[in-house]
C-alpha cells in the first residue's frame, strides 16, 4: 500500500559552511567561497540528471550585507568569475538560470551586466531552471508582493493565497518540495518563506564546499522515505495535493 513518492520538482539549497570549512584548513573564509564553486557545478548537473525540474540555490541573503566588506567584495568577484566561465555549459545543458534578489545598488555593476546577459542566454532552456537566490530576502520578497497588490487596486476581499503568490517575483516558481541545508545549522535564515511553507527538510553535517552529488543524491533518498501529508490524515502523492 505504498505511496509512491517521485523525483521533488522543487529542490532548494541552504550553501551553508563555506567559513568553517576554510577555518577547518587554516585559510582565509574567502577560500571557502572560493572551494564552494565545484559544490555548486556537482549539484547542479546531479539535480539536472535526476530529474529535478527546478533547482534554487541560496547564495547571498539581505542580511549577508553585514559581513566585512572585504569578503563581500571577494564574494562579487568569486560570483561573476563563476558565471563567465560556466555560462556556456549551462546554457548547452538547458538550463535556465534566473536571479531571485538582486535589488541593491551594492552590487557591482559589471556583475549585474554578466547576471542579465546570462539570463537572456538562457532564457529559452527547458530542461531544469536554475534559481540563484543573489541579495534575496524571503521578507523582502513577500512585501514587494504586498507592494504590488495595492498597486493593482485588488479589492481586499479578493485576495486569496493564489492571487496574492501572483505577486511575489518569479510567480511560476512552484512550492519547494525540499530544502537542503548544509552544515548542520537548522534554520531558514529568511530563504523563500513563500515558497517553503511545506517544504520537507533535511541537515545533512557535510560543509557546502564538501557536498557533492552523492550527498544530493541521498538527500533525493531521505526525501523519497518522508510521507507528505500537508495536513491529511492519509500522505498525498506528488501528483495529488500540494498547497496549491
Ligand atoms: C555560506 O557559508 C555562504 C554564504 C553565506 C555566502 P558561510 O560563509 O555562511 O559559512 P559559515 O556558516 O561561516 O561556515
Ligand atoms: C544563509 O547562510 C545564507 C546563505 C547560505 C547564502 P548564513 O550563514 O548567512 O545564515 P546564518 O547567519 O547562519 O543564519
Ligand atoms: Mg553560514
Amino acid at each position: 500500500m505504498g505511496v509512491v513518492m517521485a523525483v521533488p520538482r522543487h529542490v532548494a539549497c541552504v550553501m551553508d559552511g563555506n567559513g568553517r570549512w576554510a577555518a577547518q584548513r587554516s585559510l582565509p573564509r574567502t577560500a571557502g567561497h572560493e572551494a564552494a564553486e565545484a559544490a555548486v557545478m556537482d549539484v547542479i548537473e546531479a539535480a539536472r540528471s535526476s530529474g529535478v525540474s527546478w533547482l534554487s540555490l541560496y547564495a547571498f541573503s539581505t542580511e549577508n550585507w553585514r559581513r566585512p566588506s572585504g569578503e563581500v567584495d571577494i564574494l562579487m568577484r568569486l560570483v561573476r568569475r563563476a558565471i563567465r566561465k560556466h555560462a556556456p555549459v549551462l546554457h548547452t545543458r538547458g538550463i535556465r538560470c534566473r536571479f531571485l534578489g538582486m535589488t541593491d545598488p551594492r552590487i557591482p555593476a559589471p556583475l549585474v551586466q554578466d547576471i542579465t546577459d546570462l539570463m537572456t542566454l538562457t532564457r529559452d532552456n527547458k530542461r531544469m531552471t536554475l534559481t540563484v537566490a543573489f541579495d534575496h530576502g524571503g521578507r523582502r520578497d513577500i512585501v514587494e508582493a504586498a507592494r504590488s497588490l495595492i498597486r493593482s487596486s485588488t479589492p481586499a476581499d479578493q485576495v486569496t493565497e493564489a492571487s496574492f503568490a501572483e505577486h511575489l517575483p518569479y510567480a511560476d516558481t512552484p512550492d519547494v518540495d525540499l530544502v537542503i541545508r548544509t552544515s548542520g545549522e537548522q534554520r531558514i535564515s529568511n530563504f523563500m518563506l513563500w515558497q517553503v511553507a511545506y517544504a520537507e527538510w533535511v541537515f545533512p553535517k557535510v560543509l557546502w564546499p564538501d557536498f557533492r552529488a552523492a550527498h544530493f543524491c541521498e538527500c533525493l533518498d531521505a526525501y523519497l522515505r518522508r510521507q507528505r501529508r500537508f495536513g491529511d490524515v492519509s500522505p498525498a502523492t506528488m501528483t495529488g495535493k500540494g498547497l496549491r
